[in-house]
């Protein structure tokens, strides 16, 4: 079958499929499994070892894999833990992941991921210079890259804006969660983009996480100078950017 394989870890569903890295896309439907209530390291660590077996046995291959991570990573270590169990912080997590499956695991912050796999294949496919992307779903995530290369462990959705935290201001879990309008949402996204354009003056922003499915709902809404446009590898971008940052790391 071939491909690198690229894992997914969520708060709700850790998903993984192996990736054709000419063409951005999975070689196979994802494999699915529910994260482990609590999401403990060694829960999680045994899922991503049964999602890297299920496809070996497909025909996969052993080769490296990539795995992403809802939190900062630096060096393999995991050194944050915002939506996910505080054991994580300062965790050895490559060396847990590449012991529980038995081959090398690169692993690397899920925004990263879903942002390196939309600049290469996706919505950012072709841009030169900043293409800044945020994910808006449990928390928010950020990815900054800059003629296709990152910089890894931006956390802006940990920013401060007018005394908050953007984050449970203004991610997707929010707009459930208050029941908020689209138009109450765009408003509390538009202040917070337009801080990020003030910033970092990106000449693309992407925005992803579920509501990039529907951007008829949002685009015209937001009031920026920078162009928006939603991911379009949707929920497919970061196993493909695991898998790319896997290849590249250690090819
Ligand atoms: C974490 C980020 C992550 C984002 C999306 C935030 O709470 O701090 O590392 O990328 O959630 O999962």
């Amino acid at each position: 079958m071939g491909g690198v394989l690229g894992i997914d870890i969520g708060g709700s569903g850790i998903k993984g499929a192996p990736v054709d890295l000419r063409a951005g896309h999975p070689l196979t439907e994802r494999l699915r499994i529910p994260t482990p209530e609590g999401a403990a390291p060694e829960d999680v660590a045994e899922v991503v070892s049964e999602i890297a077996h299920h496809f070996e046995e497909l025909g996969a291959g052993k080769g490296p894999i990539g795995v992403t991570f809802p939190g900062v990573v630096r060096g393999g270590i995991t050194l944050s833990a915002a939506n996910v169990d505080k054991r994580w912080i300062g965790l050895d997590a490559d060396k847990l992941f590449t012991r529980a499956v038995g081959r090398p695991v690169t692993l690397l912050n899920d925004a990263d991921a879903a942002g390196l796999g939309e600049a290469r294949y996706g919505a950012g496919k072709g841009v030169r210079g900043v293409v800044m992307m945020l994910t808006f779903g449990t928390g928010i995530g950020s990815a900054l890259i800059n003629d296709g290369v990152l910089v890894p462990n931006t956390e802006l959705g940990h920013l401060q804006l007018d005394g908050r935290e953007v984050e449970p201001w203004a991610s997707g879990a929010t707009k459930d969660r208050e029941d908020l309008s689209w138009k109450a949402w765009a408003k509390r996204a538009s202040a917070y983009l337009e801080h990020l354009e003030m910033l970092f003056s990106p000449d693309l922003f992407i925005i992803g996480g579920g509501l990039s499915k529907r951007p008829e709902k949002w685009q015209d809404l937001l009031t920026l100078k920078t162009q928006v446009v939603p991911a379009t590898l949707q929920n497919e971008a970061g196993i493909v950017g695991a898998a790319l940052m896997a290849s590249e790391r250690r090819g």
